[in-house]
């Protein structure tokens, strides 16, 4: 998608479609009154109409727009001027780029007049990432795919280096977020530990991040006993990567940030339903948010010590498979009573989150598609938030609530660890039937050694499991944005 500034006159602007995007009380002055000029009072018809759109995210299209030089113009409203906020401008934008990729080679202008509530950089930002998300759908084998990338997107903005750089970012977040989806959509016969180094590998390349791989010799050497048990059925074998991007000085801080990547979880011995199967390609998400956050963070050039690490497996079945009783070992001594096989993240995760604390991490943050209780706790829309470190789960809190991404932290009191004890092991890699979301995150609290750690549960969010107004069914790319802006401004 090619991007645009350019101040001019909103009915000379030549393009497929125009957007504007109104509050319902917007003043009815220039430029819009001159846009309604040109229309020959069409618009100021809609209003005494009623038919002007007026809630968040409700459209009107005018097919042919006779008077202005774009051939067709959307209208979507903002809801109330003072009752806007950032969340409601991005949810509007993109259903409406989401009305208009259907189609292949589409040039759009967009405009907003008068959203006083939102700085230009913040509107300028989003519009551009929607319009890239909303370029991409899930139907990534699909002969004829039902979305396409828009060809132009003309910003109706003065062509500032400031906007210009919001503009940028915006580019920059929406391609990142993409990848992530992109990896999350494909199947596991084409997402599977090897290729996703591989992409990993020439990403890296591409932004300039280090990229090292870990492949089973190597993990046993580092003595990750318990994500090689969860990979041993699979005939894929397990990859670990790090991603390292050094902004900042050498004594700078380093972000460590952990993701599950589950390239297909069957359950493994505890074998899940073919329901419960279905969508299990998508457990590598934590992953892949760690993969497009890297990207990002390394074409923003954030001057900061940013390491992204991706615990890469199949859980699957075969007469080598972990067994229900087996005791594994981790990294870091820790001995594991496995009573559950499909309870595999954390196992992954576990020697991920050691290996990060060895290598220097001094914050940790980890990303797993972990538990369907949290799913249960907190409904689709909201990550699970858990910490060891109050200041640190405030800073992370605080990256998600600026991009409007949700979370909500759920307790960690030392009682729930009483579940997780094992008559034969240090610990059994499963609670009881209660609280699972949290005697997964107290399981995972056992590898990272103290360390300032935020565990987010990404398992309603990473994945729709159908489709909305303002965003297409399968991965969603959630979280990418929140780690940009914690690694913006992490210290
Ligand atoms: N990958 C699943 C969790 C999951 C479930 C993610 C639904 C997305 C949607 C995880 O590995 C798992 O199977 N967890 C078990 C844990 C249980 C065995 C303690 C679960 O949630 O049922
Ligand atoms: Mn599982
Ligand atoms: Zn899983």
């Amino acid at each position: 998608m090619e991007l645009q500034l350019e101040e001019r006159s909103w009915n000379e602007v030549a393009a497929d479609w125009l957007i504007v995007l109104v509050s319902k009380d917007v003043s009815w002055s220039f430029p819009l009154s001159d846009l309604d000029s040109h229309l020959d009072g069409v618009l100021s018809q809609l209003r005494e109409r009623d038919e002007f759109p007026s809630d968040v995210g409700e459209t009107c299209k005018l097919p042919v727009a006779k008077g202005i030089a774009a051939d067709r113009l959307l209208l979507v409203g903002l809801g109330s001027t003072e009752a806007l906020t950032p969340a409601k401008f991005e949810r509007a934008a993109r259903i409406a780029f989401r009305q208009i990729t259907k189609k292949k080679d589409q040039t759009v202008a967009v405009a907003w007049p008068g959203t006083p509530n939102i700085d230009s950089a913040t509107a300028i930002q989003t519009a551009v990432m929607s319009a890239v998300i909303a370029g991409v759908g899930p139907g990534v084998y699909q002969s004829e795919p039902n979305r396409h990338p828009l060809k132009t997107l003309t910003l109706l903005q003065e062509a500032s280096d400031e906007n210009r750089k919001s503009g940028e970012a915006g580019h920059i977040l929406g391609e990142t977020i993409n990848q992530t989806r992109d990896l999350v959509n494909r199947c596991a016969d084409e997402i599977y530990p090897e290729s996703v180094a591989q992409k990993a590998k020439e990403m890296s390349d591409e932004v300039g991040l280090r990229c090292r791989i870990l492949d089973q010799e190597q993990l046993e050497a580092e003595r990750m006993g318990s994500l090689l048990a969860v990979a041993r059925a699979s005939t894929r074998p397990p990859r670990v990567v790090v991603l390292e991007y050094l902004g900042a000085s050498s004594e700078a801080p380093t972000l460590a940030l952990c993701g599950k990547g589950v390239c297909f979880d069957s359950g493994g011995l505890s074998i899940k339903s073919s329901e419960g199967m279905n969508t299990m390609k998508a457990d590598m998400a934590g992953a892949a948010t760690v993969f497009g956050a890297l990207a990002a963070i390394a074409r923003l050039k954030l001057p900061v010590n940013v390491v992204g690490y991706l615990g890469l497996v199949e859980n699957m079945i075969s007469g080598s498979a972990y067994k229900l009783g087996d005791v594994l070992t981790a990294r870091n001594g820790v001995t594991i009573e496995v009573l559950n096989t499909d309870a595999e993240g954390r196992l992954v995760l576990a020697d991920v989150l050691a290996y990060a604390v060895d290598q220097g991490a001094d914050k940790i943050v980890d990303l797993a598609t972990l538990t369907g209780a949290c799913v249960v706790a907190l409904g689709e829309e909201v990550n699970g938030l858990f910490t060891n470190n109050s200041e640190w789960g405030d800073e992370v809190k605080a990256a998600a609530k600026s991009c409007e991404e949700r979370v909500w932290e759920l307790p960690m009191d030392n009682d729930f660890n009483d579940l997780l004890k094992s008559d034969v092991a240090d610990c059994k890699n499963i609670g009881g039937r209660w609280g699972g979301a949290i005697t997964a995150a107290k399981f995972l609290e056992k590898f990272v050694s103290e360390k300032p750690w935020v565990h987010l549960d990404i398992a309603g969010p990473s994945f729709a499991t159908s489709s909305k107004s303002h965003q297409d069914s399968g991965a969603t790319g959630v979280m990418v944005r929140t780690l940009v802006e914690l690694a913006r401004n992490f210290k």
